[in-house]
């Protein structure tokens, strides 16, 4: 028998990834929290997503606020990923914006923070960080994941984008996978 768990977002990217990361354990259901990301951290931003479905709907509540961080562009777009740029220009942009700057200078992160809020009348709370250090690529390459990952290299990995891997693969490596096995530790207790 697997237990419900809200994961607070309307991106089911981050559903379809999540629920990889837990596993069957978990039956991982998708709800838009409806707020504003007003937090200046992605540990800020994930609380009040999760805090947010938590009191919707009296159940415990995960949710991930993650993004991409480049060394040359003084870390952005970080917690601003999302919204930096329109959809279909968040990598046009970022490559028109590192035209010319060399690989040891492509630096770059990916940032996600996983929450999880248990409400009731004496609510509890955590948030954990995971992250994935990795290089701008000159141009996409594969078709897999989502957002940035056709032009995000891990470092630790063989020299794929994150979006020519396997989903395995990623979250083997990935800033969601991290943050979500570290948190997963601490949901049944
Ligand atoms: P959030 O919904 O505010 O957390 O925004 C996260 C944004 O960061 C996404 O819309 C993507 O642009 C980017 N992002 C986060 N995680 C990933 C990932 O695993 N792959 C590619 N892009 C990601």
């Amino acid at each position: 028998m697997s237990a419900r768990i809200f994961l607070a977002t309307g991106n089911p990217h981050k559903v379809e990834e999540v629920q990889h990361i837990l596993g069957p354990a978990w039956r991982v259901e998708g709800r838009d929290p409806g707020v504003e990301e007003t937090g200046e951290t992605f540990e800020e931003n994930a609380l009040i997503k999760a805090r947010a479905v938590a009191a919707a709907t009296g159940e415990v509540a995960i949710a991930d606020d993650s993004g991409i961080e480049i060394d040359a562009l003084g870390g952005a777009p970080g917690v601003r990923s999302a919204r930096w740029a329109a959809e279909g220009d968040w990598i046009p942009r970022v490559l028109r914006e590192l035209e010319g700057v060399p690989d040891e200078r492509r630096t770059c992160r990916y940032v996600c923070a996983a929450a999880v809020v248990w409400p009731g009348p004496a609510p509890r709370e955590m948030v954990v960080r995971g992250t994935v250090e990795g290089v701008v690529a000159h141009a996409p390459r594969g078709t897999g994941g989502f957002g940035y990952d056709p032009i995000m290299v891990p470092v630790e990995g063989d020299g794929r984008t994150f979006a020519e891997m396997t989903p395995a693969e990623k979250h083997a490596l990935s800033h969601r996978g991290r943050a979500f096995r570290e948190l997963a530790r601490h949901l049944v207790d």
